[in-house]
């Protein structure tokens, strides 16, 4: 039978991460690894979905409402003249905000500039669209941005560039001058950018979250993703959109039609309460994510990570082991499932270039762990609970 599977199922390979999934399950372990929230979501928009399905609005639907109040928040927070009549896609999440734009601009042989680390779905999609995937690796510990290296990857085939701001799996938000380079190199290459900024709200530390689109001659040549999954913690939910200029929004609206119609009808009247959501809504998200943080900070501290960088954004912690730790990430994981039961996500499934083997065997890329902290207050403290007893018992020493 796998002789009738086209070569684009066939590509596509189960990564570690989800055997790990699986042994996880088994183990009953406690889920740090996986970035959606365990904790409910706001009271006001369940009710808001709940009526709406109680009302009726229970076939396909498109909700002019979401582009009204997402060109409002456009204009609001950056500046940005967005039509709502033309230049906003309603889609299912910004994964499909995302595959239906990689369709509408990639023609086959065309090149597409990721950054690595990055978001796992992104080269996928970048791929069944026909397109090259081009990595530019972000410098290790900080994860900055080399101005030589993203240049030189751009060439006459490049036909975007994918910013993830802040960033997943790191945590990075990328700071203004990262931002006029690579919006430089579009201006040159005459170059298109997506950018997937689903973690906006979540930022810390002061940072300010900048659209690309809000750069000098960028939002001609920007399309934006985004979705309402992690602001207001309803991943299911699948609602996101594509903001883009008005020829290249309507060829993702055509293509948004012809995968799956329309968004789930409910919850896109859900998102219209989500959406007027008051300012202190915002601000509390981010000051209960930031506590998140640091407590899970501390706790890896405390038990022998060194936190070269500290996200700034996101709900992601993307740590090396520590130095005395001999292990893989794969084998961290795996130990740490099997023996503390919390279960968080090896490093290597976000890197995409082949590694440099360093000679002590492992190469950086396969050090890395990362701990989704979207988690009730109650589950992180579980989880700091295991994961302390675990080290206290000689687990470094094991490494
Ligand atoms: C960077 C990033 N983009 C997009 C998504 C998925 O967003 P959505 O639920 O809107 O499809 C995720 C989910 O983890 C993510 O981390």
């Amino acid at each position: 039978m796998e002789g009738k599977l086209s070569a684009v199922a066939k590509s596509l390979k189960p990564s570690p991460i989800q055997e790990l999934s699986l042994l996880a399950q088994r183990c009953n372990a406690i889920n740090l690894a996986e970035g959606f929230p365990d904790f409910p979501a706001p009271l006001r928009i369940k009710h808001a979905a709940i009526q709406a399905i109680n009302s009726d609005f229970n076939q396909y639907a498109h909700v002019q409402g979401i582009c009204d109040h997402v060109a409002n928040k456009m204009k609001h927070i950056h500046g940005l003249d967005v039509d709502p009549a033309t230049d906003i896609v309603i889609c299912c999440g910004q994964t499909e905000a995302f595959a239906a734009t990689m369709f509408a601009i990639i023609n086959p042989g065309d090149e597409v500039i990721l950054f690595d680390p990055s978001f796992e779905t992104y080269d996928t999609c970048i791929t069944m669209a026909g397109g090259v995937p081009v990595y530019v690796s972000l410098e290790p510990p900080c994860w900055t941005l080399d101005a030589d290296k993203l240049m030189k990857s751009f060439t006459s085939r490049t036909k975007a560039i994918v910013l993830n701001s802040p960033h997943n799996p790191t945590g990075k938000v990328f700071t203004q001058d990262e931002l006029e380079i690579i919006a430089g190199a579009c201006r040159t290459w005459d170059s298109l950018a997506v950018t997937d900024e689903v973690y906006e709200h979540i930022i810390y530390d002061n940072e300010k979250h900048i659209s690309l689109a809000k750069l000098p001659g960028m939002q001609r040549r920007t399309i934006i993703t985004s979705s309402l999954s992690k602001t207001f913690s309803v991943t299911g939910w699948r609602i996101g959109w594509a903001i883009a200029p008005s020829c290249i929004a309507s060829a993702i609206r055509n293509i948004h039609v012809k995968l799956t119609d329309s968004a789930p009808a409910p919850f896109q009247e859900a998102a219209l309460t989500a959406l007027t959501s008051s300012p202190e809504y915002f601000e509390t998200l981010k000051n209960d994510y930031l506590k998140k943080r640091d407590f899970i900070v501390e706790l890896l501290e405390s038990v022998g990570f060194d936190f070269k960088f500290k996200p700034k954004g996101s709900f992601f912690l993307f740590v090396k082991l520590p130095d005395s730790c001999t292990l893989s990430d794969v084998e961290f994981v795996e130990k740490l499932i099997k023996q503390a039961g919390v279960v968080a996500v090896p490093g290597r499934g976000f890197f995409h270039q082949v590694a440099e083997k360093s000679q002590t065997a492992v190469c950086y890329q396969d050090r890395y762990i990362r701990f989704a902290y979207c988690k009730s207050n109650a589950t992180l403290n579980a989880a700091a609970q295991k994961i302390k007893r675990l080290f206290n018992k000689g687990f470094s020493a094991d490494c």
